[in-house]
């Protein structure tokens, strides 16, 4: 695992636009996966920039994202096809036919899931997977107790997370109870991930996804299993990491390293 200490969250948002940049010059025709939330939004924006300012170019992208609200319409507000349409899409030059959102109103959510599956297998599986962290641990909706093997499925969502995206509806009863997420197997399939932290609520949870035991109880703990795994955190988010100081340390080396190997 790499972890990256950023100072704050506009560092963390430009590092972590850096690294998918840096992936899409490589191979433009990316397969990214990607995550909703509050924590990307700042790495939209600065890829957002970048597309603008630079030309970095979405043409030949293909996007699969993590999961979606079961019985929110595309164009409700807080459903992630609408957030992924205004935080990133309608800015840049990415083709609609190559973007991938699980449908939430489908008649036959087990069809659903399942070609949602053939269609990331189809494209030649996940090239870099963006995640977001939530406080109960999951990534995408796997909340606790969540197979470590699982597919993309429905899952039901844990009182926290019902609590904590709460703040984005007007009132606690209009979340929705349920989602069709990919699964953890199915993120770990992904050639490489991207984990982004910011701000105190999630130090305890990144202490444990990076410190802490492998475990259902915490999904993301199994990052720890996966052989190119980088964590962008800001300094809030990692105050409780116990070997803060070396990943630091590690990271001040980084290209010292790079330079001698070169
Ligand atoms: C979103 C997702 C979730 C979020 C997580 C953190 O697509 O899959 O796992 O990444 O709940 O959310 P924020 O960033 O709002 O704290």
């Amino acid at each position: 695992m790499r972890v990256i200490i950023c100072e704050d969250y506009d560092g963390l948002s430009k590092r972590g636009a850096s690294i998918i940049a840096g992936l899409m010059e490589r191979k433009p025709s990316s397969v990214l996966g990607l995550a909703t939330g509050s924590t990307p939004i700042g790495t939209y924006g600065e890829l957002v920039r970048m597309h603008r300012e630079e030309d970095l170019d979405f043409s030949r992208v293909t996007t699969f994202n993590l999961d979606e609200y079961l019985g929110l319409p595309e164009e409700h507000s807080q459903s992630y096809h609408y957030f992924m349409e205004e935080n990133l899409f309608k800015h840049i030059n990415i083709p609609e036919s190559s973007v991938n959102i699980p449908n939430g109103l489908a008649s036959d959510m087990q069809r659903e899931c399942e070609e949602y599956e053939w269609k990331i297998k189809g494209s030649g599986g996940i090239d870099l997977q963006l995640l977001g962290l939530g406080r109960d641990g999951h990534i995408g909706f796997n909340e606790p107790s969540s197979s470590l093997a699982s597919r993309t499925r429905l899952k039901t969502l844990a009182p926290e997370t019902i609590e904590d995206n709460a703040r984005f509806f007007e009132k606690r009863e209009d979340v929705p109870r349920f989602a069709i997420t990919m699964g953890v197997g199915t993120i770990m399939e992904a050639r490489e991930i991207l984990l982004l932290a910011s701000g105190e609520r999630k130090a305890e949870a990144l202490r444990a996804t990076i410190e802490g035991p492998v475990s259902a109880e915490f999904t993301a703990s199994i990052l720890q299993l996966h052989p190119k795994v980088t964590i962008v955190a800001d300094e809030e988010a990692s105050e409780l990491l116990k070997r803060r100081d070396y990943y630091k340390y590690v990271e001040s080396k980084a290209e010292e390293l790079a330079q001698g190997q070169s």
